[in-house]
């Protein structure tokens, strides 16, 4: 039997991960947050210290990476980086890298691993398009980039992490334009993906509308 999979894709702080969490725990699916697994890579890089452009020393890194997940925590071996990946220093590395194809490609088991029964929610930029195209159901989730500027602002705050709005959104605007315009897996709506936009919606509206489309589908 196919396991079913429900992708997530959209820009930064577009509400994906939320909305797929919430989706997740709704349906009793498994959750793939595969930005997670390019912001782990990036902690990794910084901390070896080796040449961020060295594709393949990175590729490395991305194709061992030892993780795990435990409900909402994230591991790197045995240390608890939760929250040291959030920090726009390493958004904008892992932006950085997943532009790299090699990168891209080394991480591609890692995440179909995360298909498994009775289902999946996975959330990014390349879900529906490159991970999983045989997906059930592919959400394309937006929001204006005011609303996502001061939802990024709001989440680093929450996390006692305090930045400079101005310069959020400058992040923000450039790191979507390096993922829309890489030339591998761009950050772009499936052919066959539904497009949300979050800015219009809440966070429970958004979730019982995807909810609804894929119980239409089933
Ligand atoms: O979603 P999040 O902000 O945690 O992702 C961090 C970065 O990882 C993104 O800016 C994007 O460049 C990259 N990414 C990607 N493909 C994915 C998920 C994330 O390129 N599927």
């Amino acid at each position: 039997m196919n396991i079913p999979v429900i992708t997530i894709d959209g820009p930064t702080a577009s509400g994906k991960g939320t909305v797929a969490q919430i989706l997740a725990g709704k349906l009793h699916f498994h959750y793939l947050d595969s930005g997670a697994l390019y912001r782990l890579t990036a902690l990794s890089v910084m901390r070896s210290g080796i040449n961020p452009d060295d594709t393949g020393q990175i590729a490395s890194i991305a194709s061992s990476l030892p993780c795990h997940f435990e409900k909402q925590r994230i591991f790197l071996e045995k240390e608890e980086v939760t929250d040291a990946i959030r920090t726009e220093a390493i958004g904008n590395m892992a932006s950085k890298i997943a532009a790299f194809p090699v990168v891209r490609r080394a991480l591609i088991n890692l995440q179909t691993g995360f298909r498994k029964a009775p289902g999946l929610v996975a959330d990014g930029r390349d879900m529906g398009t490159v991970v999983f195209p045989d997906a059930e159901l592919k959400i394309f989730l937006t929001a204006s980039v005011d609303v996502r500027a001061e939802r990024r602002y709001k989440q680093l705050l929450e996390k006692g992490i305090s930045d400079n709005m101005d310069s959020l959104r400058r992040d923000l605007i450039e790191r979507d334009r390096r993922d829309t315009e890489r030339k591998e897996a761009p950050l772009v709506p499936a052919v066959d993906a539904v497009t949300l936009d979050s800015s219009v919606m809440s966070i429970d509206e958004t979730v019982e509308r995807i909810f609804r489309l894929f119980v239409q589908k089933s």
